[in-house]
């Protein structure tokens, strides 16, 4: 299997990758990312110098960069994370949305259509598998009653939920047309360590830390289903070998929680006082509910939900306070300097060795 994993440097992304890295049946795992804001080399740090793994940065909107980059490491596997993943992103700039997340999947859908699917069919189809990393947000907002299941009708509601439906359709459309061999997931909020502090809960860690005020949305009491980001890897790691193609997954954390309470325990867990809560200006058409019911999944693959999110958010916060020179790295823009310190120490190592080594 050689593995391409888009978006690596991101959250889930760099977090998959130390998970299954030493899988045997990984010939070569390929780290494609472009580095944006949101990708952080040094995530990966640990197995950077891993004999299986190669970094490529490429920016999936480059076509011809990424037909490339396939072709030379001769992809028989991906899973696709990189994404533009922060809603108020979205919503004050939607255009990276759409060239990312829509013609960036097609690009790398189109490209991997043309690499497998000219090899004679049977063989492409057993051998190659494409794995579209999506999220629950595409079927919009829930009332106080009810989950939504994979055949739920597909209703975003942010730009952010639109390029993703949009680019779940792609996919799909796919998989009716050519027969192309892919698998689409849709999953609940993550949350854990390498999480950039602009989404929810390593905001609140971030800010509570520093003694700073909690900026909550709206009255505080929009729900959102956790789920561990090390039980979102074992998912879709499981899915990637054993699901069927064709199929949409849902994955969920099955630990609904109003935002008030969670941005509450990170409070508490840290000692600080409720009045660092900050009632904001709620976000604009801001989804009340999401859950998903995973009955399929479990049926299907025996997977579920391990981490329970008490300790899960405790040693996410034990994480942050350990890793408060990670934090002040990313939110400095230290991090886009990384990039070139960290490839130009590499250089210095490897002097004399082989070039591929350099990748
Ligand atoms: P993230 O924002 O932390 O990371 C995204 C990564 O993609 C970054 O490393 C970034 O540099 C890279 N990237 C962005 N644009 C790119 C481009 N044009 N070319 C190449 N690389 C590019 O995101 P995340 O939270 O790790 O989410 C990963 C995936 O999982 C996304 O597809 C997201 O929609 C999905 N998802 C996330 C959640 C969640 O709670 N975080 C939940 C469900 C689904
Ligand atoms: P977020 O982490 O942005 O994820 P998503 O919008 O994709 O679910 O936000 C999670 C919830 O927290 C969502 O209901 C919006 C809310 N929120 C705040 O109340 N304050 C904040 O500063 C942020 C970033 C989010």
């Amino acid at each position: 299997m050689n593995l391409l994993v888009t978006g690596g440097a991101g959250f889930i992304g760099s977090n998959l990758i130390h998970h299954i890295i030493e899988r045997p049946e990984i010939t070569r795992l390929v780290n494609l990312d472009c580095l944006t804001y949101a990708g952080h080399l040094i995530n990966l740090e640990k197995i950077s110098s891993h004999p299986k793994y190669v970094f490529e940065k490429v920016d999936l909107r480059d076509k011809q960069a990424v037909w490339e980059t396939l072709q030379r490491h001769a992809i028989t596997h991906v899973m696709h994370l990189a994404a533009e993943s922060h809603v108020d992103r979205s919503i004050t700039g939607p255009g990276d949305f759409v060239h990312t997340n829509v013609v960036g999947t097609f690009n790398l859908l189109e490209g991997c259509r043309a690499l497998w699917l000219q090899q004679p069919t049977g063989t492409a189809r057993q051998s190659t598998r494409f794995h579209h990393i999506s999220t629950d947000e595409v079927y919009g907002s829930l009332g106080a009653q009810g989950k939504f299941t994979e055949s739920s009708p597909l209703d975003p509601t942010s730009p952010y939920a639109a390029s993703k439906a949009a680019s779940d359709l792609f996919v799909l459309s796919a998989v009716k047309t050519h027969g192309f061999p892919a698998i689409v997931t849709r999953c609940t909020n993550n949350y854990g360590p390498f999480q950039f502090p602009e989404k929810f809960v390593p905001l609140m860690i971030a800010q509570a830390l520093a003694g700073l005020p909690l900026p909550v949305y709206g009255d505080g009491r929009n729900v959102r289903d956790w789920i561990h980001v090390q039980d979102h890897c074992l998912a879709i790691d499981l899915i990637l070998r054993k699901g069927k193609e064709g199929e949409v997954y849902n994955i969920g954390g099955e630990c609904e929680l109003e935002n008030i309470t969670v941005a509450r325990k990170i409070l508490s867990a840290l000692r600080q006082p409720e009045t660092l809560l900050k009632f904001v200006t709620d976000r604009l058409a801001h989804d009340r509910r999401y859950a998903l019911d995973c009955s399929k999944l479990k049926a299907a693959l025996g997977w579920s939900p391990a981490w329970d999110f008490e300790r899960g958010l405790q040693e996410t916060i034990q994480w942050y306070q350990a890793n408060t020179s990670w934090l002040e790295e990313v939110r400095s823009g230290e991090y886009q300097r990384y990039f070139e310190r960290h490839y130009l120490r590499r250089e210095e190592t490897f002097a004399g060795k082989s070039p591929a080594r350099l990748e």
